[in-house]
């Protein structure tokens, strides 16, 4: 089967949240103890998914690990250290193709780019059948977001801010990647993403550790289902551990710096989530952090993932980035690179051949310990028995088709798509919004390369999806509407457009009652893996295509399609309606009708900040606040103003949208956020911190939230931490938890989150990860920028 590849409720938070009325027991409990513990469950999805039961964790799997291992030759051992690609390539060629050879020699102990149940079974057959300890291969893949039935994107995903959402998604991915022989997929991608030059920042959840995590473990479970050893079940592999979405300059590949307590605080809580969700595999990154590359650094590896977290599954490398070793500059030759990338705790190495073609030498000459190959080994066994491997290695060839598209995933991508859009803008035109659009409109012009972009819909890594399987917006509008009141005109194509064409459209536009404008990104080329753009606007002539039809005077609802925030100022200004669409999958656009005539109202929210110009990024909100904080970062600035500031001379500070925005068909007030609290004994939050397990209630905050529209409508309320007087610098907000709420027009209510103790901790100046004394300031809003805070203090001596 051909992949395409581009020529290439709240489970997450962490107490318990629900519309409640304060405990009075907390209200009195300056510096006393905490007298509430949270319900198992609000907790529960904080450690591993089957904590007492981790499938990499048992002995009878270990016993047949130690049996298997002892009767392995040293080649065998080194095969299973090595992964070919045998399908068509997801990076620059180095490999080895003879794989049915090196199947057969045992050479080899997973292959990926393959898929179909007849092709991986026919492979399966040699290496269990023929190879002399019938050792079964591991077939892998690039499972995005989707493998036949496309969702989103991984940033439209994110943008639902639903983790049990993505949960269904994935375990769809997981039913039909398995259904044809795949059963690991190099997936979820959790690497923080601040500037949005970088091509891939399409391929995570954003900006932000906490909702990266909820989106990580919501992943995970969902490729790793219930029972890892389960047919229809696959194994997550969290990439590119770690560092990689810090590449400088947005420009893919890039070296990274990250500090200790960056690398802690920020970066690796994704991956941490991930691995305490039970994720059986990693992928260690392209990048050098701090001169050291990611596929090479014991830092990482041993250090973080082994020794603090405990991980028992393996570490697989990045495409070829054994061998870049050499290219970073830390081996001048093969052997060196594969020394130190397998020393540093790389188990496999994806493509390079530079294990296969140097292990033997480096162990035999004692640069390397058998013993350490043993545990590689054993490592990539584990993983191979806990899925069940050894017992069902083959896939049931007759259940792949009707595996495939099934009618209710088809409409599960549909919803993800639905709640995957953020509504940026609905100015009122003549009155009152221009969204949703009246059910009943007799002509409507549908303009811009990307209204019916069947390709594209998919994004840029669609797995097995494919075009003819995708709905276009001009397709799902034409099926409401009727052709007949649909009148569309492409207008340019995506990089390049005629005069004759731009004028088409115009006069299209000036035919119509209101005009429909998809624009945007191509998927394939301008999104993902080595797709890194320096101008993050709208590529070729749309831009005069966009300026053009709003000038024909008629109301405008601009959709854009891309795997990135857009900086355009001027459409932000003057484009009444303006939706973020990302790439919304097979479903996109029914998803979108839904939505322009609402029959659902919109509920996604950026996972990221959204730049008004590039020379902004990195942008994103939980940065710190500086020495020479601008006051009012939102103001321009103005001549004779104070200069010696942290701001742009040309540039507001604040983002054309901020973290966690996203615009509903109705509107919300939130009140004052108060805390239950005035002020936490230090030694009080110490005792519940250590207690983790307890998850005691050490604060509430509520607000009053109200529906101020005439539609019954869904609010997502965030939490957000700042704490000042720590040991070192902490952000001037921190997500912390979120939860969503439907209010009926006018309705109020109160609503309430419940704090533990981990949620005050942080990785303080020692890199230690703890409570300390602080001002706190909470507060619950409805994006990152908004809200009222409370402020409180955490009093006392560390002990
Ligand atoms: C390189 C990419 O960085 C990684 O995300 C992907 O999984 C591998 N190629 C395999 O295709």
């Amino acid at each position: 089967m051909k992949l395409r590849r581009s020529s290439s409720v709240n489970d997450n938070v962490p107490f318990r949240s629900c519309v409640s009325i304060f405990s009075l027991v907390l209200l009195c409990g300056v510096g006393t103890l905490f007298p509430r513990v949270l319900p198992a469950q609000s907790k529960a999805p904080r450690g591993k998914t089957v904590a007492s039961s981790n499938p990499l964790e048992s002995p009878v799997l270990e016993k047949k690990v130690t049996e298997l291992l002892q009767k392995m030759t040293l080649e065998e051992k080194i095969g299973q250290l090595v992964q070919y690609s045998a399908g068509q390539a997801t990076g620059p060629t180095s490999g080895r193709t003879e794989d049915k050879d090196m199947i057969r020699k045992g050479q080899v102990g997973s292959l990926f780019n393959v898929t179909g149940s007849r092709e991986t079974n026919a492979l399966q057959h040699i290496a269990v059948e023929n190879s002399r300890l019938h050792i079964p291969l591991i077939f892998g893949l690039d499972v995005i977001h989707g493998f036949r039935t496309t969702f989103p994107i991984p940033l439209g995903l994110a943008a639902t801010w639903e983790p049990e959402l993505v949960e269904k998604a994935a375990r769809v991915a997981a039913q039909e990647s398995s259904a044809a022989g795949v059963r690991w997929a190099f997936s979820p991608m959790v690497d923080i993403a601040r500037d949005s030059r970088w091509g891939r920042i399409s391929e995570g959840a954003g900006e932000d550790p906490y909702l990266g995590a909820a989106m990580a473990r919501a992943f995970v479970r969902g490729y790793q289902g219930e029972h890892l050893d389960s047919p229809d079940s696959i194994v997550a592999c969290p990439k590119h551990y770690v560092g990689y979405g810090a590449a400088e300059a947005g420009r893919d590949y890039n070296t990274t710096e990250i500090s200790e307590h960056t690398l802690r605080q920020f970066y690796l809580p994704p991956f941490h989530a991930a691995e305490q969700a039970g994720a059986g595999t990693f992928m260690s990154a392209f990048n050098s952090l701090n001169g050291i590359p990611a596929s090479a650094n014991p830092f990482t590896l041993q250090q973080i993932l082994r020794k603090e977290w405990g991980f028992k599954g393996f570490v697989v490398s990045d495409w070829n980035s054994v061998a870049e070793v050499m290219a970073h500059g830390v081996a001048i030759d093969g052997a060196t690179a594969a020394r130190k990338a397998f020393l540093a705790g790389v188990d496999m190495d994806m493509v390079s051949n530079l294990y296969h073609r140097n292990m033997m030498q480096l162990v035999q000459s004692g640069l390397v310990p058998q013993a350490e190959i043993d545990e590689a080994v054993r490592r990539i066994l584990r993983v191979k028995y806990a899925m069940g491997l050894f017992d069902h290695p083959y896939t049931d060839e007759g259940k792949e088709s009707a595996a495939m598209l099934r009618p209710e995933n088809v409409a599960l991508a549909k919803r993800a798509g639905t709640r995957s859009l953020v509504l940026l803008r609905n100015e009122a035109v003549s009155g009152s919004p221009i969204l949703p659009l009246a059910a009943k409109i007799s002509s409507i012009a549908l303009i811009g390369p990307l209204a019916d972009d069947a390709g594209n819909m998919i994004g840029s890594w669609g797995a097995l999806g494919r075009g003819e399987d995708a709905v276009t917006l001009r397709r799902a509008l034409s099926q409401r509407l009727g052709d007949s009141s649909v009148h569309y005109e492409k207008g340019t194509n995506i990089l390049d457009g005629s005069d004759n064409d731009i004028a088409a459209a115009v006069q299209v536009a000036q035919n119509s009652d209101v005009v429909l404008l998809a624009l945007g990104e191509d998927a394939p080329t301008m999104t993902g893996e080595a797709a890194s753009r320096a101008w993050i606007g709208l590529p070729g002539r749309q831009q005069e295509l966009l300026e053009k039809v709003v000038a024909a005077g008629k109301p405008v609802v601009l959709v854009l399609f891309s795997g990135r925030p857009l900086t355009l100022p001027w459409a932000f200004e003057r484009v009444p309606a303006v939706i973020a669409a990302w790439y919304p999958g097979v479903q996109a656009g029914n998803a979108l009708t839904d939505i322009l005539f609402g029959e659902a109202a919109p509920t996604g929210h950026l996972p990221l900040s959204w730049p008004r110009s590039v020379g902004q990024e990195p942008l994103y909100y939980n940065a710190l606040n500086t020495g020479r904080p601008e006051a009012d970062p939102a103001h321009p600035p103005e001549a004779g103003e104070k200069k010696f500031l942290s701001r742009y001379i040309d540039e507001q500070n604040t983002p054309q949208f901020p973290f966690g925005f996203g615009l509903s068909y109705t509107t919300f007030s939130y009140g004052p956020t108060q805390a239950s609290v005035k002020q936490i004994s230090l030694s009080a939050l110490e005792r519940a911190f250590a207690e983790k397990s307890k998850h005691t209630v050490v604060l509430s905050a509520s607000a009053e939230i109200k529906n101020t529209g005439t539609r019954a409508g869904e609010t997502l309320a965030q939490l957000y931490l700042r704490l000042d007087g720590t040991s070192i610098a902490m952000p001037v907000r921190m997500l912390k938890g979120f939860q969503r709420f439907t209010l009926a027009p006018g309705e109020s209510r109160k609503i309430n989150f419940d704090l533990d103790a981990e949620t005050f901790a942080f990785w303080g100046a020692e890199n230690k990860f703890g409570v300390e004394p602080a001002r706190v300031t909470i507060w619950i809003a409805p994006n990152g920028a908004e809200g009222e805070g409370a402020t409180l203090g955490i009093a006392g001596t560390s002990r």
